[in-house]
């Protein structure tokens, strides 16, 4: 096992009714900016519970975060929350929402020009104190120090992270799921899927308590996903996925362990190029990822195979073969396209890709920092 430091001060208050918790983790003196998306908490009754509970506090809100949040519409949210004289901020919304508030709450504290955070990855040394009401497992955002900002004009879609920037708190009522679409359940499996993998199936450094937990939660997204697909109000299903996601990226599988992280390097500039969901592009990627470096992760993916996936039969190479098979059929099972044609794009995209990723200086990828821009183009290429 590798050295590590773990430390994760989020408070999870977890389970149906506890956005009336609110009242007791909000500061009771705060001037509070409820931050949201599109309007999904207006219709599914969430905003009407966290307005309740913040009962006597002074409040505002700001909507529109849009899914991939930009730093244009952000900075917006700067300028009223210094205009307001907010203190506290509440995300109330899935990753977009969580990770734009992360943003909003580093930029209010921070000398000088905010984009500089995600383009020259200036440190983050203080922000504004938030929480959150997660409505969407997937990103794992509501536990981890993590964003992912686009920039509309420039065509970026970059990460940043913080020590500052973990949310105080988050509440996680499985019951706020209930009213998302589909679409927006199977991108939650696939991209909190992508995740464990990026910190399980890389190389064995005897961790053997991370492998067991990546796989356990690996295995219940096998269950749970297309279980929340065909039962949307089975509120045990829907607990069980939003825990596991956020297991998935809170740092304790990922503690001691190499991480890889090109598949979402990869995802990133679909995204920003073409618009596809996050969770889109690692379906699309991370079977091709993992069909170009199957040598290099031989030995993690053998064990993949045997303890997610049940495969035991066959050669070494047949069994590398079959469980990328698997990965690749149970996203589609969830609905979610493996290839670039499945969204009507071309291999003629790839040379943009490939001169973004070198833009962003992503020519070292993966735990070996072996993914350099040839090896993406082959990536790319395999997922045509
Ligand atoms: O905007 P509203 O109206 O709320 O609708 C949203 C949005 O259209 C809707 N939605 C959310 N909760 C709902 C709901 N609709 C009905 N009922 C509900 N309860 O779902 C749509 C997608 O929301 P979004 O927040 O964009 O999805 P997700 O949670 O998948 O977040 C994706 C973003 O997170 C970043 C991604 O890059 C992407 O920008 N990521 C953040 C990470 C992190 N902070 O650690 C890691 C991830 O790898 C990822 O990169
Ligand atoms: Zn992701």
């Amino acid at each position: 096992m590798q050295n590590f430091t773990f430390h994760n001060p989020t408070r999870i208050i977890f389970g149906e009714g506890q956005i009336a918790a609110l009242d007791a983790h909000v500061p009771p003196d705060a001037r509070v900016l409820i931050t949201f998306g599109g309007g999904s908490i207006k219709s599914n009754g969430v905003l009407v519970q966290v307005q309740a509970a913040l009962g006597d506090r002074a409040w505002h809100v700001f909507g529109g975060i849009e899914p991939n949040p930009t730093y244009e519409t952000l900075m917006e949210a700067v300028a009223l929350a210094r205009e307001k004289n907010i203190d506290f901020l509440l995300a109330v919304g899935g990753g977009s929402v969580i990770d734009g508030t992360k943003f909003i709450a580093a930029a209010l504290r921070f000398d000088g020009e905010p984009w500089d955070i995600l383009a020259k990855q200036v440190e983050v040394c203080d922000a504004m104190p938030f929480g959150t009401v997660l409505t969407l497992p997937a990103t794992g955002s509501e536990m981890n120090n993590g964003g992912v900002i686009s920039h509309r004009a420039k065509g970026d879609k970059l990460p940043f992270r913080s020590d500052a920037t973990y949310p105080v708190f988050s509440v996680l009522d499985p019951v706020t799921t209930y009213s998302l679409p589909p679409r927006q359940i199977a991108n939650g499996v696939v991209d909190a899927f992508v995740h464990i993998v990026e910190q399980y199936l890389t190389y064995p450094v005897d961790a053997r308590v991370q492998d067991r937990f990546a796989e356990g939660l690996l295995i219940t997204l096998t269950e749970v996903g297309p279980q929340a697909l065909a039962e949307p109000h089975n509120y045990a299903v829907r607990a069980n996925l939003m825990w596991t996601a956020t297991l998935a990226l809170n740092g304790l599988i990922g503690a001691g362990v190499p991480q890889d992280w090109a598949t979402h390097m990869l995802g990133h500039e679909i995204t920003a190029l073409h618009g596809l969901d996050h969770a889109q592009t690692l379906a699309i990627v991370l079977p091709a990822m993992l069909s170009a470096r199957r040598e290099s992760k031989r030995a993690k993916l053998l064990q993949y195979a045997e303890r997610v996936w049940n495969i035991t039969e066959g050669s070494e190479d047949e069994r590398v073969s079959a469980a990328i098979t698997a990965t690749r059929v149970f996203f589609e099972r969830m609905s979610v396209g493996t290839r670039l044609r499945d969204y009507q794009i071309g291999g003629q995209s790839i040379s943009t890709l490939i001169a973004k990723l070198g833009e962003h200086g992503m020519t070292a990828l993966g735990e070996h920092g072996d993914v350099t821009l040839d090896v993406s183009r082959q990536v790319y290429q395999l997922a045509v």
